[in-house]
Parts: structure tokens; C-alpha cells; sequence
């Protein structure tokens, strides 16, 4: 699937974005006792009716007013406990202070123009239907214009794929003659140039596809087939759309590794060419390498970067989606190769790329970011990577320049995102971290010992 490049849809505030739940955390609060009997017993027992639990109390003559002390508590809680607890006190005290609490958040009002975004999976059946084009329209230029027939059969991909809900399975299409003979020269004229022109992990996946999801010349797969292989090999899974989404929606897919694909064929008229994503392009052009570890991660982090992002910043990551996803070539034992689906899947301008003749330039998002995309034309430019760890490692780097007043996280046992922007949420992920080194550490130390180290 290629997304639209041009359109930007403006996205109702969905106030779930201001949510904001702070955990438990440790924190502190500084108050200011007259000298009097009992004085402390009363504020202490403000916390105990409030089942704030105390772990730490000092106390110490105040540097402020010589006849007071000054009391220091450590306590559980989360932020809005604190916050009427320091209400409760300051009936009861002269001074309160809440010092450097452990559970701090960033301002809530810094999320009241964070765009809404899908928190969860299931999430996306809120923003995978607004496509842009929908089934029969046609522009006055595609090869299926005039073919009432055609545009019939386009009706109903676009219907199946908008009736889709998470967890459906995808249907199971029937395909026509004409659409297997279509996808047959697809087929034929790409699977030629494979060898000498795409990037190794694509030449190691494609067999896969074929042996798993009975990809060949006279037969084309099934969505559900290659959902259920690519979930095996990455977690990816795929979606059905019925035409061009915007680039905001399409990235955040990406986030939960969801590729939303086409199902519907192209135009017989013209197997080599389409103006638009088909299946063809999406299980040729993106499932081989989307069956790839390092490139579904590369992949994922585009989408993650992109929840909650400006306008401004959707441009700019889709920008080096489709420079990269669609269009990006690598260098493996020193030549050329393309890796990405918008090249893998066109007959012509995989030659054109890869002939010696097209402008190459190092990939670098700062850069690449501000290309111009051609849609109907080949690229003027293409962008190189060494590997796709090498573009994931730049992309990271890049996503930490977009402002976001908070990070995200993808947890898979959930399939849902964690917003991070209190130290709770990040001290959950330290804890993880530790687990994991943990496991790391354990393994290391099994093999040393069977090593004899
Ligand atoms: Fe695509």
C-alpha cells in the first residue's frame, strides 16, 4: 500500500489523548509546623485517612521561621492523592511543599493539541475506512475507467474492506480468470529481474511466500494466508483497505505492525502498470521483506514516531516512508539493490533505479525528508542505506527531533501503545529492562559455565 502523499485529514480531538494516568510513585512533601502539642500527630493523620502510606519522616527546625520545624515526608502515591493531600494540609499547616516528587508528569495542557491517535489495536477500526477514494471512483485516466464491469468488481473489494473489523478473518476472495491472468504477467516479467536486482532478504523471502502461501504465476494469495505467515515470521499482520489512506492513518498502522493492503487486482488492459496500489504491488512489492525482523522493526519505529505527531511531522516521516518502504535501494557486496515495494513491484522503473543513469544520494531522513515524491513520473532521486539496521538507527535518531510532549512504546502482549510521559509509566519500563538483562545475564552465565569460563 502506498499512501496518498498530498492529502492531510484533519482528525476530531478525541480527549482520551489528555487522560493522562500517573501510577504510584515516590514522593515528597515539606511542611511547616508551629511549636505546638499534637501539631504533628493532626497532619500525619491527614495521610493515614487518606491511605497515603509513609516510608520516610525527619523533621528539622525551620531555616524560615525559628519557632517552627519543618517536616519531611517520603510517600506512596500517585499525583492526585499528593494534590489533596497538600489541599488537606494547608488548613493545618503554614507551609507545604511538594520536593522533587518521583511520580512527575509532564503539563497536561501540553497534550491539548496532540492530535488523537489509536492507543490500541482494535483502535484502528476507527481510522482504517477513511480512504480517500472509495471502490468505483476512478480518476478519468485510470486504464479501468470506462470498464463498467471493472469498476462493478472494484465496488466490491471496496465494500469487503470497509465492512472489516479487527480480528475478522480477512475473506477469502475468489479471483477471476482475467485477474489471475493479470497477476501471471506481473508475476513472470518481476520474478526475471529479482535476481540481479533486489536486495538479498527479499530474494530469501520471496521462496517462503510461495511455499507458505501458495504464491505463484497462476495463483494469487490470499490477505488471510500472508496475515497468517507474516505473524509467524514478525508479528506483522495485514488489513484489508479499500483505497488510499492518509498518510497519518496509514503510518499508525504501521505502529501496531499492521499493513493495511488492497485486495482488488489491476486493470487487465495494462498489467505493467497501475496509478495505484494493487495486490499485486502490496504481495510483491511489500510482503517479502515485511516477513524480515529487521525491516518490520524499521518499519514499526516509522509508525510509532508518527502517533500524535504534527502535520508538519506526518509530512516529513512519510515522506521518508516512501523514499525508504517504496523507493529505497541498498548496497550488498558492493552493488545496487532495491529493497523497496514501489521498485520491487514496477517492471520499468526497478531498470530505470538500478541502470546507472538515476541520481542516487546517501539515505539521510534530514535530507530525504524534504524530496519531492513523484507519484505518476519515476523518482528523480533515489536514497541508498548500507542496511536496513543502518536506516533504522537514522530514522530513530530523526524521530527524537519531532516534538511530542511524550514517547511511546509498543507493548505486544497487548497490542497497545504506552504513552510515557510521567516517571511511573518510565520506571514500569526500567523494570522490564531489568527482567530482560536479567534473562541476558543468566543465559550468558549457562554458556560460561558450559564453556568452562
Ligand atoms: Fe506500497
Amino acid at each position: 500500500m502506498h499512501m496518498n502523499k498530498f492529502t492531510f485529514k484533519k482528525i476530531d480531538e478525541n480527549k482520551d489523548s489528555k487522560r493522562v494516568v500517573c501510577e504510584k510513585g515516590r514522593a515528597t512533601v515539606v511542611f511547616s509546623l508551629k511549636n505546638e502539642v499534637g501539631g504533628l500527630l493532626k497532619a500525619l493523620k491527614l495521610f493515614q485517612e487518606n491511605h497515603i502510606n509513609l516510608v520516610h519522616i525527619e523533621s528539622r527546625k525551620s531555616k524560615r521561621r525559628n519557632s517552627e520545624f519543618e517536616i519531611l515526608v517520603d510517600c506512596d502515591s500517585n499525583h492526585e492523592q499528593l494534590n489533596e493531600i497538600i489541599q488537606l494540609l494547608r488548613k493545618h499547616v503554614t507551609e507545604v511543599d511538594m520536593d522533587s516528587p518521583d511520580n512527575s508528569c509532564l503539563p497536561e495542557e501540553d497534550m491539548d493539541n496532540v492530535p488523537w491517535f489509536p492507543k490500541k489495536i482494535s483502535d484502528l477500526d476507527k481510522c482504517a475506512n477513511r480512504v480517500l477514494m472509495y471502490g468505483s471512483d476512478l480518476d478519468a485516466d485510470h486504464p479501468g475507467f470506462k470498464d463498467n464491469v471493472y469498476r462493478k468488481r472494484r465496488k466490491y473489494f471496496a465494500d469487503l474492506a470497509m465492512s472489516y473489523r479487527h480480528g475478522d478473518p480477512i475473506p477469502r476472495i475468489e479471483f477471476t480468470e482475467e485477474e489471475v491472468k493479470t497477476w501471471g504477467v506481473v508475476y513472470r516479467e518481476l520474478t526475471k529481474m529479482y535476481p540481479t536486482h533486489a536486495c538479498r532478504e527479499y530474494l530469501q523471502n520471496l521462496p517462503l511466500l510461495s511455499k507458505h502461501c501458495d504464491c505463484k504465476e497462476d495463483n494469487i494469495p490470499q490477505l488471510e494466508d500472508v496475515s497468517r505467515f507474516l505473524r509467524e515470521r514478525t508479528g506483522f499482520t495485514i488489513r484489508p483497505v479499500a483505497g488510499y489512506l492518509s498518510p497519518r492513518d496509514f503510518l499508525a498502522g504501521l505502529a501496531f505492525r499492521v499493513f493495511h493492503c488492497t485486495q482488488y487486482v489491476r486493470h487487465s488492459s495494462e498489467p505493467l502498470y497501475t496509478p495505484e496500489p494493487d495486490t499485486c504491488h502490496e504481495l510483491l512489492g511489500h510482503v517479502p521483506l515485511l516477513a524480515e525482523p529487521s525491516f518490520a522493526q524499521f518499519s514499526q519505529e516509522i509508525g510509532l514516531a508518527s502517533l500524535g505527531a504534527s502535520d508538519d511531522s506526518i509530512q516529513k516521516l512519510a515522506t521518508c516512508y516512501f523514499f525508504t518502504v517504496e523507493f529505497g535501494l541498498c548496497k550488498q557486496e558492493g552493488k545496487l539493490r532495491a529493497y523497496g515495494a514501489g521498485l520491487l513491484s514496477s517492471v520499468s522503473e526497478l531498470k530505470h533505479a538500478l541502470s546507472g543513469n538515476s541520481k542516487i544520494l546517501p539515505f539521510d531522513p534530514k535530507v530525504t525528508c524534504k524530496q519531492e515524491c513523484m507519484i505518476t513520473t519515476f523518482q528523480d532521486i533515489y536514497f541508498v542505506s548500507d542496511s536496513f539496521e543502518e536506516a533504522k538507527v537514522k530514522m530513530r535518531e530523526f524521530a527524537k527531533t519531532i516534538k511530542r510532549p511524550f514517547t511511546v512504546r509498543y507493548n505486544p502482549y497487548t497490542q497497545s501503545v504506552d504513552v510515557l510521559r510521567d516517571t511511573a509509566s518510565i520506571h514500569s519500563v526500567v523494570e522490564e529492562l531489568r527482567h530482560e538483562l536479567d534473562v541476558v545475564g543468566d543465559a550468558l552465565s549457562r554458556l560460561n559455565k558450559q564453556l568452562g569460563v
